[in-house]
């Protein structure tokens, strides 16, 4: 078991699916984690530094973010508008772009920023331009970030999950889930501890020479032959 006691995780979109796993994790592994829960906490794209300020007011210290607040709409690239494809860059790109660059300046040596990105950051889907866009920018990004970063010891790593359950998606989505499930290896999907586990590792001194990865959480989709 890694042993964060002591540690101060700030986790972004906690009040979600996947945030909540990552949160989980790190308490699991003994961090104390500051949950920014969603927009009514504050929208990352304008309130950034408060939300890192007031986390190491809170605490004292700051020593691991993940950036995992992000928004998925479906919108077909022929009729997608501007304001729509703004507000997914905007969300899942300049938020963490933000976050990071407050975050880095309260982060000493071993501290580390974790970017939920996507499998479709590298194999986007139908109706997710905008969405896959995003995430792959988001991967460059905490690649750059590394470069930048790493001569003050902070590491800078993507996790790009697969479908994650949610409660509900085998009702709303079955033929999705079925085409999943018969497509990844691992013949399932993920969940959000799979997720969280994943981060808690990258954020753990066991990560220590790793940064600039893009680390893909998928039980093995991409792993298939594309023809
Ligand atoms: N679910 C999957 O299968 C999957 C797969 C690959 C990657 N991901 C990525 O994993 C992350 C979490 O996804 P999820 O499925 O857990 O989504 P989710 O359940 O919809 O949770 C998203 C969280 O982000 C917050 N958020 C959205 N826009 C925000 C903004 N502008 N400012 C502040 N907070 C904002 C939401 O808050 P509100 O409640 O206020 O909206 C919510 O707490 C996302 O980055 C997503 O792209 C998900």
């Amino acid at each position: 078991m890694i042993d964060l006691r002591g540690r101060v995780v700030l986790v972004t979109g906690a009040g979600g699916t996947i945030g909540a796993g990552i949160s989980a994790r790190f308490a699991d592994a003994g961090a104390v984690v500051v949950r920014h829960l969603g927009r009514a906490d504050g929208d990352l794209r304008t309130d950034a530094a408060r939300i890192v300020d007031e986390a190491v007011a809170r605490h004292g210290r700051l020593d691991a973010v993940v950036n995992n607040a992000g928004v998925q709409p479906v919108e077909p690239l022929p009729d997608m508008t501007i304001e729509q494809w703004r507000s997914v860059v905007d969300t899942n790109l300049t938020g963490p772009f933000a976050v990071t660059q407050a975050a880095a300046r309260h982060l000493g040596r071993g501290g580390s920023i974790t970017h939920i990105a996507s499998i479709e950051g590298s194999h986007p889907a139908p109706g997710h331009a905008h969405y896959a866009a995003s995430k792959a920018a988001l991967i460059m990004h905490a690649r750059a970030a590394a470069l930048e970063y790493g001569p003050r010891g902070i590491r800078v790593n993507t996790v790009s999950p697969g479908l994650v359950a949610r409660p509900g998606i085998e009702e709303q989505w079955p033929e999705g889930v079925a085409r999943w499930q018969a497509a990844a290896p691992l013949g399932r999907l993920g969940t959000p501890e799979d997720i969280g586990n994943a981060c808690v590792f990258l954020a753990s001194d066991l990560a220590s020479w790793i940064t600039g990865h893009d680390l893909v959480v998928d039980g093995g989709v991409t792993a298939r032959p594309t023809w």
